[in-house]
């Protein structure tokens, strides 16, 4: 029985490192590029797992060199291959460029993850049993997501959605079902069409969620931190300020770490104050899966920051 089941996308990442973007009909030259796995469901699932979550990972990757690959590392990060489908076709793919202030631009193909349809999840639903929450994101289709969000009601399992990429489709009676809600300040616009330039202004378009039934609101803020909205309390917890390398992932960092610390007990602001410290180790490293520490290094970290 798993700690965590994570339900959703997975990618092949193609990295380019650039000094700035070409336009239109223009050839730029760029200094690096990296491969590297990604995919926002599978970073989370990989996240809790390096901090020593028991995770099942439910998840379609493609028949060819990447998915094989993609097993590959599931396997050596300690996840159980029962939730992953093999579908005929590519792997999901995404080409990333990265800036110099380490801000990115992401494409995804999501090829197999396309495949990941409610039916397809049925083959798997006996690994949401028992687990202690169920985490989803918006990198397969929405019907998927409504759907475990349905077994894991049956089940009596408390389900993080994090909504992104944003989807003005999402439909407000499934967000009103789970446990926590975790959107950015971009995802919490679209989704309430409520501004969130401010603070204040996130504060009143999270409460707007909370009164239409939302258990708990937490607002991601990058280097703002984090913001914790239920019915009857509001909590910021500021961010780590760190200088930033590759931002790719940093949300995903904060979930998949989330879950792990809020499922081995810590109650929510501190899991929250975790999550921030870890999704800010990510961002000073390059790339996505490949920043994030295990528990074992996260000590050694912070560790040499005490001796520092
Ligand atoms: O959230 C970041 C992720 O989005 C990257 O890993 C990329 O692959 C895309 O899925
Ligand atoms: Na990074």
């Amino acid at each position: 029985m798993a700690d965590i089941t994570v339900i959703g996308s997975n990618m092949y990442e193609l990295t380019t490192f650039v000094d700035r973007m070409p336009v239109e009909g223009e050839t730029v030259e760029a200094p690096e590029f990296e491969m590297g796995f990604g995919g926002k469901g599978a970073n989370q699932a990989i996240a809790a797992a390096r901090l020593g979550s028991q995770v099942n990972f439910i998840t379609m990757v493609g028949r060819d060199e990447f998915g094989r690959q993609q097993l590959e590392n599931y396997r050596s990060n300690g996840i159980s291959s029962d939730g992953i489908g093999i579908a005929d076709g590519s792997s999901g793919v995404a080409p990333i460029f990265v800036d110099t202030s380490g801000d990115n631009r992401i494409l995804i193909v999501k090829g197999a993850n396309k495949q990941l349809t409610p039916a397809a999840l049925d083959d798997k639903k006996d690994l949401i049993k028992g687990s202690k929450l169920v985490v989803l994101q918006q990198e397969i289709a929405l019907e998927t997501n409504y759907h475990a969000i349905e077994l894991a009601e049956g089940y009596g399992v408390p389900v993080l959605l994090n909504p992104a990429p944003a989807n003005d489709d999402l439909n407000i009676d499934y967000v009103s079902r789970v446990a926590f809600f975790a959107p950015n300040e971009t995802e919490l616009a679209t989704l309430t069409g409520m501004p969130t330039g401010t603070l204040d202004e996130i504060k009143a378009a999270a409460r707007n969620l909370v009164r239409r039934g939302v258990g708990n609101l937490i607002v991601t803020m990058g280097g703002k931190g984090a913001l914790w909205v239920s019915a009857d309390q509001e909590l910021l917890v500021p961010a780590v300020t760190v200088e930033a390398v590759d931002t790719t992932g940093a949300g995903d960092a904060f979930i998949g770490s989330f879950a792990h610390y809020y499922t081995q007990g810590e109650d929510v602001p501190t899991a929250l104050g975790h999550a921030n410290r870890y999704a800010a180790i990510s961002v000073t490293r390059r790339g996505t899966q490949k920043a994030y520490p295990t528990a074992a290094e996260l000590n050694d970290l912070l560790l040499e920051r005490v001796q520092a």
